[in-house]
């Protein structure tokens, strides 16, 4: 791009920001349907973590998409635009030593591989929260499934838009057959094996 120059020197450099924090900057990328616990448990583990004496950072769907994003539709387009913005912004979190999770049903494999892309694959950390689309459906807790059945909501997720499992993700939860503790249980303990937090981490608490 022409007559823009990025400052690359930092006056404080990540290096510095994570050694102040006492953890790694990472980027904690829940995904899957509408209703299968991606906004439960990334506040459960944000709730966790700042216990622990952690800076963390949620970015969710419907918050972002009342925001920041609120120009852009559920087409194919738009989502990709939603996720491109989200990326970048959990960029700079993830630069600034946060962890930043983000929870996005994020549909296609095109979509997170756009994510991971901008974040970079070392601070991307993918996690499918699986759940049956029966169980998602029955929850409904915002009511949304019922109206996409009766057709009042075109492009549904799962309904009449797609949905691909990742095929590869680093961390899977079934929250259909664990509990939400089990789940943020679980991410916490992936957390202190990538070394994204350490086992000295203080305590609030
Ligand atoms: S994404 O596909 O672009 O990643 P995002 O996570 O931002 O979606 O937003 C999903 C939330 O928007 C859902 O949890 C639901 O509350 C709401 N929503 C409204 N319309 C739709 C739709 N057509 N498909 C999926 N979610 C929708």
């Amino acid at each position: 791009m022409n007559n823009i120059h990025p400052i690359q020197d930092q006056l404080v450099s990540r290096k510095e920001k994570e050694y102040a924090l006492h953890q790694q900057g990472a980027v904690i990328w829940l995904t899957g349907l509408s209703g299968s616990g991606k906004s439960t448990i990334a506040g459960s583990l944000e709730r966790k973590l700042f216990e622990k004496g952690h800076l963390v950072q949620v970015l969710d769907g419907d918050n972002i998409r009342v925001g920041i994003n609120k120009d852009l539709s559920f087409s194919i387009e738009d989502r990709e635009e939603n996720i491109r913005r989200i990326a970048e912004v959990a960029k700079l979190f993830c630069q600034s030593g946060n962890i930043c999770i983000c929870s996005f049903i994020s549909p296609t494999s095109e979509i997170r591989q756009l994510a991971k892309n901008i974040i970079g694959s070392d601070d991307f950390n993918e996690v499918y929260i699986q759940a049956p689309l029966e169980i998602c459906e029955s929850r409904d807790v915002k009511g949304l499934y019922k109206k996409a059945r009766a057709g009042k909501i075109k492009g549904f997720t799962g309904i009449d838009s797609p949905y691909e499992e990742p095929l590869q993700p680093a961390v899977i939860l079934d929250s259909s057959s664990h509990s939400i503790e089990e789940c943020v249980n679980h991410l916490y303990q992936y957390l202190r094996d990538k070394q994204i937090i350490n086992s000295q981490s203080k305590s609030l608490k």
